[in-house]
């Protein structure tokens, strides 16, 4: 008997459970029906937010970081032949690094810049990959950052070169395809003088004055990669016990090609105050490259 009772009472809270259930999922599928699809998405992410929720606010990293670190929007990675940073937001990099000797400059059997193939970068997230789409039909050049002809030890190391993550929008006539391959040319050339020559290389945004007003204006690809006003090449050579350095700095623009390069050499300051970029903060003096050298490019 009393087996059966309690058979009986359990039986009973069974239906009135099953009851409630039944009206809370009723409830759940009317309230969930008539919601946009990204709000029902939204209330689901927050439940499980709930669970880990945090119980201390001691510490404000440790806080945030139970929510995730929104990061600095930039993406970097390593190569074969050069190291980038990558700017999420701009879809181009915020420089290059390189290191050419002349033995780095020697080519490999084989390699050849039309066996390789310009694609977008799969270690980028799809939201803030540059596309080829960006650049198709736009009038720019897809310009290196990292030049395929430094990295000609293998045909690896130039594909990597092509990926989009490596490219700039550069003006093509007068500047990609000749003064801009000047100065890369320069660069390499460098490697007969210096054994060893680091370059950094990157696009620069800067502000355009207008009677008292500054103001930043720049075309952005397809509504994604963003066309630089400038790029930059920093570089390091060493000298005696040191080191020797000079930077320039280039409108993205048709470039006479007559006009010198020394003409757009700068103090590394006026990048760095540019970009955010801090350069050689290791090294405390340095030399003027162009000094020991004459900065000059050739046709
Ligand atoms: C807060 O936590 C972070 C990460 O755990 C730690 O690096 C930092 O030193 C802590 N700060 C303080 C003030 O305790
Ligand atoms: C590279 O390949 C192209 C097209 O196949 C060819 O015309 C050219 O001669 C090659 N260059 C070298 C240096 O082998």
């Amino acid at each position: 008997m009393g087996s059966f009772k309690s058979i009986g009472l359990n039986r009973m809270l069974w239906l009135w459970f099953g009851f409630g259930m039944g009206v809370m999922f009723t409830l759940v599928l009317q309230s969930a029906a008539w919601m946009p699809n990204h709000a029902q998405h939204h209330m689901h992410k927050r439940d499980i937010k709930a669970t880990t929720r945090a119980t201390s606010s001691s510490n404000l990293t440790d806080t945030m970081n139970q929510f995730g670190d929104p990061g600095d929007g930039r993406d970097f990675i390593a190569r074969d032949e050069y190291l980038l940073s990558y700017s999420r937001r701009d879809r181009v990099p915020s420089w290059t690094f390189e290191h050419l000797t002349a033995q780095s400059l020697v080519a490999g059997q084989g390699v050849n810049r039309s066996n390789s193939a310009f694609k977008e970068d799969p270690a980028i997230m799809s939201i803030f990959r540059s596309l080829l789409a960006d650049y198709s039909g736009s009038g720019y050049d897809r310009g290196h950052t990292a030049p395929a002809g430094d990295a000609v030890a293998t045909q690896e190391a130039m594909d990597q070169t092509f990926f989009l993550s490596n490219m700039s929008p550069q003006v093509g006539v007068g500047f990609n395809r000749q003064y801009w391959a000047y100065l890369e040319n320069f660069v390499r050339s460098l490697t007969g003088t210096f054994s060893d020559v680091y370059v950094y290389t990157g696009p620069a945004f800067i502000p355009q004055k207008s009677g008292t007003t500054f103001t930043m204006s720049y075309p952005v690809l397809n509504g994604n990669t963003a066309v630089p006003t400038h790029f930059y090449k920093v570089l390091l050579v060493p000298h005696g016990s040191g080191y020797a350095s000079a930077a320039f700095l280039l409108p993205n623009q048709k470039i006479d090609s007559s006009t010198a390069l020394t003409s757009f050499k700068v103090d590394v300051q006026v990048i760095e105050k540019a970009s955010g970029l801090v350069f050689f903060s290791k090294l405390s003096s340095l030399d003027d490259l162009c000094s020991l050298t004459t900065c000059t490019v050739t046709k």
